[in-house]
């Protein structure tokens, strides 16, 4: 008891050894604090993935601002993330340069990473990087990024959120894990483009409070001012993931910058644990804005006429579609007079996992009538990593663009990259065409990407590419590298049938579920084939509309040779 005690009081006095460091007191054998010197703008913080989650609560003078969980290494450092400080001294205290004693108490999760034993707190590998800073170095580390698709600088990230286009910028916000790549901590990242292809990170727009994480969501312009916020307001819709899952409301003055939230949240309930996903559109034959949410089998449709008070309208899909796994990120639109529900599934894809149906009908601004059999399911792409696709609001031209998260949560998590995990998809645009009597969406990849490619052919396959194949009849389209690790597409014009192998596309071992073929429709003859190639994606589009096939590779180096049975290929390089 006494060497107990004598050990506590040594290790609660020990301090950093630089007269700025941060202090570290441990408390006892699974809990310590760190008292933050103040004028740093982060506090670096050492991860080890294969731990489990530690709980850590920042407070400024004595106050709770921000509660979190994080990997801290206990016998590796696998990479570091910042704790923004700044941020957390603006949170209480209104403004970045003032004053204030960060305390940051951390409970440690000792269940696994000592096999030995316990080690004691302060062996634990994290405290050799711990440390205050200006800066966070964001210097990609990857070789896998890619070049010309959207990832977050650094850590884990799933769907996209809340995406709307204003003043001649694309506003992409994204479910994101500040604290690690893993899926935890959920937060609205920010990322706006004049292009489609070139990304800026502004940061994190909405994060987590009392009513919990902030899940996958919507933003409209409100430009009517019919929420009373102001013209061009940007109005958000998430869900927030506490105790249970509610929607919540948050607005922007600022063009999605900063958000404050509103007062009289949570806006929409639910007895059911799944409810969530808002996303909000206008209806014009009814002048009212629509919310269509999932709640785990189905859909439900609300109206508004201020953002603020809904009305419950109908319920739709029970009956409908796949069902095998929980229906989550739904979206609706108008195309060419009729209505499509995009509705993501998890698991129940048609290779397995995670994949994007949708259904055809039309909306009168209550109810949803399918002219689909109950039991027919649409696939939006017939790819592996193809998944939580919404539009975005507003965008110019009447268009109905829209952004994939390019993965799958059978192995998100297990992808060979660790500086940042996931991509998104590059934009596409939706229109509709008919075959054999029924209506499908057609894909094709937004003019904003095409506009990035070389005008005219360059001849050699690169990391960031796009190969155009015109097709005549059955072809196979070989990419490969001098490893031998190849991606075979195989076309059969007779069975209208498109295929894409990975199994022996490079680095493959991570997860038993990640070397597969994938098996599209071509909804008769396609003629213009088109591969998009970046560092750890290969996406493929007939140049119609008619096929989407959205996969993610690892190959060790880039596939340089394209070989082509049964067709011409043309490889365009990216130009800017
Ligand atoms: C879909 C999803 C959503 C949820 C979010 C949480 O991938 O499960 O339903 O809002 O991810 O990150």
């Amino acid at each position: 008891m006494k060497y107990l005690k004598l050990f506590f009081t040594i290790c609660a006095l020990a301090v950093f050894s630089a007269a700025n460091a941060q202090e570290l007191l441990v408390l006892s054998e699974n809990h310590a604090m760190l008292r933050i010197p103040a004028g740093h703008k982060y506090l670096l913080m050492p991860v080890e993935e294969s731990q489990e989650y530690d709980y850590i609560r920042v407070s400024v003078d004595n106050k709770l601002v921000k509660e979190l969980n994080c990997k801290l290494a206990v016998n590796k450092i696998d990479y570091t993330v910042p704790l923004n400080l700044a941020r957390v001294i603006k949170e209480e205290k209104g403004s970045e340069d003032a004053k204030g004693e960060i305390v940051i108490d951390i409970t440690f999760n000792r269940s696994t990473g000592n096999p030995g034993g316990r080690m004691p707190i302060r062996n634990f590998a994290c405290w050799k990087g711990t440390k205050v800073s200006n800066t966070f170095d964001i210097t990609n580390r990857e070789k896998w990024r890619p070049v010309y698709h959207h990832t977050p600088n650094y850590g884990w990230m799933n769907d996209p959120n809340g995406m709307f286009y204003k003043d001649g910028i694309w506003h992409l916000f994204f479910q994101f894990n500040p604290y690690g790549s893993q899926w935890e901590n959920m937060t609205w990242g920010h990322s706006t483009s004049k292009d489609l292809i070139h990304w800026n990170y502004e940061g994190e727009a909405i994060e987590r409070d009392a009513f919990g994480t902030i899940f996958s969501g919507s933003s409209v312009v409100d430009t009517s001012n019919t929420a009373g916020f102001g013209k061009g307001a940007i109005i958000s819709y998430y869900t927030s993931a506490g105790q249970s899952q509610t929607q919540s409301m948050a607005y922007s003055t600022d063009n999605g910058k900063t958000f404050t939230k509103y007062a009289a949240n949570p806006v929409l309930t639910s007895e059911i644990p799944d409810f969530r996903d808002p996303k909000i559109i206008w209806h014009e034959a009814t002048k009212r804005w629509i919310l269509i949410l999932a709640e785990k089998t189905h859909v439900k449709f609300y109206s508004s006429t201020d953002l603020k008070n809904w009305t419950f309208e109908s319920n739709f899909g029970e009956e409908y579609g796949n069902h095998d796994g929980v229906w989550e990120c739904p979206d609706i639109f108008e195309i060419n007079g009729k209505w499509f529900i995009l509705l993501n599934i998890n698991p129940g894809g048609p290779f397995g996992g995670s994949a994007t149906q949708y259904f055809v009908g039309d909306f009168d601004g209550h109810k949803f009538t399918c002219e689909d059999e109950p039991t027919e399911t649409k696939w939006l792409d017939y790819g592996r990593d193809h998944y939580a696709t919404v539009s975005f609001n507003n965008a110019p031209d009447g268009r109905i663009v829209v952004i994939p998260w390019m993965s799958n949560w059978q192995y998100a998590a297990q992808v060979p990259t660790k500086q940042y995990r996931s991509a998104n998809g590059i934009p596409r645009d939706l229109s509709s065409f008919d075959y054999k009597g029924e209506t499908y969406l057609s894909v094709k990849p937004s003019k904003e990407v095409y506009a990035a490619f070389s005008k005219k052919a360059t001849g050699h396959l690169s990391n960031a590419c796009r190969v155009d194949v015109q097709l005549k009849g059955n072809a196979t389209i070989t990419l490969s590298n001098s490893k031998g690790e190849q991606v075979v597409i195989s076309y059969n014009a007779k069975n209208e049938k498109i295929s894409m192998d990975r199994t022996k596309s490079g680095e493959v071992g991570f997860s038993a579920e990640f070397p597969v073929v994938t098996t599209s429709p071509t909804y008769g003859k396609i003629k213009t084939l088109q591969i998009f190639i970046d560092s750890s994606s290969i996406e493929i589009f007939d140049a119609a509309g008619k096929v989407a096939m959205t996969n993610i590779v690892f190959p060790t180096e880039p596939y340089n040779i394209v070989k082509v049975k049964g067709g011409k290929a043309k490889v365009f390089n990216l130009a800017k």
